[in-house]
């Protein structure tokens, strides 16, 4: 059991728990049994309990009550302050490997959720906050609740509640997810894209994210009613600060005071290139690294000093080509559909859609197109 979840670890340690039914999983925590799998007749699964020595019999050594706790290990966090050290140090392991990150911010990540610091991922679109955001509830296995702050129209219904009016209940209250989610020991609650949101929202949010005060005022109007936040909760928000996003609007002050900031990197093409290889290793190398130069050389461009484009291709674009390369696509048309709608066509020669063409060009003919898969030579 860890917070209020029933976790599952087979006899090696691995975590099955997505496996196992929650109530399955529940029944025999409290019969201090093992669950074995079973196939039935029409083929379906199902978990029978039967003694955990069945299971710890054949290895020598981890007693019954060893195992569940040693499994474990790998995602409760400590309390005393050198397991913690030792914990965000190891904290690498957790991290997946199709996430791409400098290993210290990722630390910093993990030591910021666990010493429950409202963090704050920042960077331009499609480097990987959210990926990032979401890795982090992953690796740290608590409860998790997840809301899209920029696609919010009413910030007091999605953070407070709604007033509903019934003839025979008469006016009653109903309260949001996120009043459920602050009174949550433990959770991990992603507001993303906060920049997006509307300012009632940040005004909301004010209280609860000040580590002094930790409250939510269910009513404005009357200042009566609070909701106190819960122990370890912690809040992990994306936004796009200082890009091109026009939509984003200019975050308070005041509320990015109440965050510990990350700043996620945009990807060298290396690293980028190791990133598509892994995530498509059937699709050959060199496209895939011809596909890593076009966003690189369009993110210098970006950067320079008289830059003739206004922002690079991200690594959410550079996933989307490969992943049409892979279902056959030529890098021709993957950029089509892909890239140059996000450039601007107007100046003619003299656009930036025509220069970003000039930079995939340089990538096509060089006749990679015709052998796009190459599954013997790649793992
Ligand atoms: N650093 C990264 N490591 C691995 N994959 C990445 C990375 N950055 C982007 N990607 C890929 O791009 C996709 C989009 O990333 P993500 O949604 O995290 O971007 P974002 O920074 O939140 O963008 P936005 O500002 O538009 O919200 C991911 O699903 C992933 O496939
Ligand atoms: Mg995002």
């Amino acid at each position: 059991m860890s917070g209020n979840r029933y976790n599952a670890f087979d006899q090696h340690g691995n975590k099955v728990t997505s496996m196992i039914r929650t109530g399955a999983r529940k029944r025999a925590f409290a019969a201090g049994l093992a669950l074995e799998r079973n196939v039935g007749k029409t083929g379906k699964t199902f978990w029978k309990k039967v003694p955990m020595q069945v299971y710890t019999a054949a290895t020598s050594k981890p007693t019954v009550a060893d195992i569940p706790v040693a499994a474990k290990a790998e995602v409760e966090i400590p309390t005393g302050h050198a397991e913690m050290m030792e914990f965000i140090q190891q904290s690498y392991d957790l991290k997946p490997k199709d996430l791409v990150i400098n290993p210290l911010k990722w630390k910093y990540l993990i030591r910021s959720a666990v010493r429950g610091k409202n963090i704050m991922m920042t960077g331009p679109a499609g480097c990987g906050k959210t990926l990032a955001a979401k890795s982090l509830v992953n690796a740290l296995d608590r409860p998790n609740f997840y809301f899209n702050m920029g696609a919010t129209q009413d910030p007091r219904a999605t953070l407070i509640g709604n007033v509903h009016f019934e003839k025979t209940k008469g006016t009653y209250f109903s309260e949001s997810l996120f009043v459920k989610a602050i009174q949550t020991p433990n959770a991990v609650i992603l507001l993303d894209e906060l920049t997006r949101a509307h300012p009632d929202a940040w005004n909301i949010l004010m209280t609860v994210l000040d580590q002094g005060q930790r409250y939510l005022r269910l009513d404005e109007q009357d200042g009566q009613a609070t909701i106190n936040v819960a122990e370890g909760v912690c809040f992990v928000s994306t936004a796009n600060i200082g890009n091109e996003y026009t939509a984003t609007r200019q975050l308070d002050k005041a509320l990015l005071d109440r965050f510990v900031i990350i700043e996620m990197d945009t990807l060298t093409d290396e690293q980028e290139h190791g990133l598509l290889t892994y995530m498509f290793p059937s699709v050959e190398s060199a496209m895939l690294k011809n596909v890593s130069s076009i966003a690189f050389l369009t993110r210098s461009e970006a950067k320079a000093d008289n830059p003739r484009i206004a922002s690079g291709i991200s690594t959410r674009t550079s996933v989307e080509i490969a992943g049409l390369l892979f279902d056959g696509f030529t890098i021709q048309e993957a950029a089509d559909i892909t890239i140059y709608p996000q450039y601007d066509a107007d100046g003619g020669a003299d656009s930036e859609r025509t220069f970003v063409k000039q930079i995939v060009q340089k990538f096509m003919d060089d006749g990679s197109s015709d052998d796009l898969f190459d599954v013997e030579d790649e793992n």
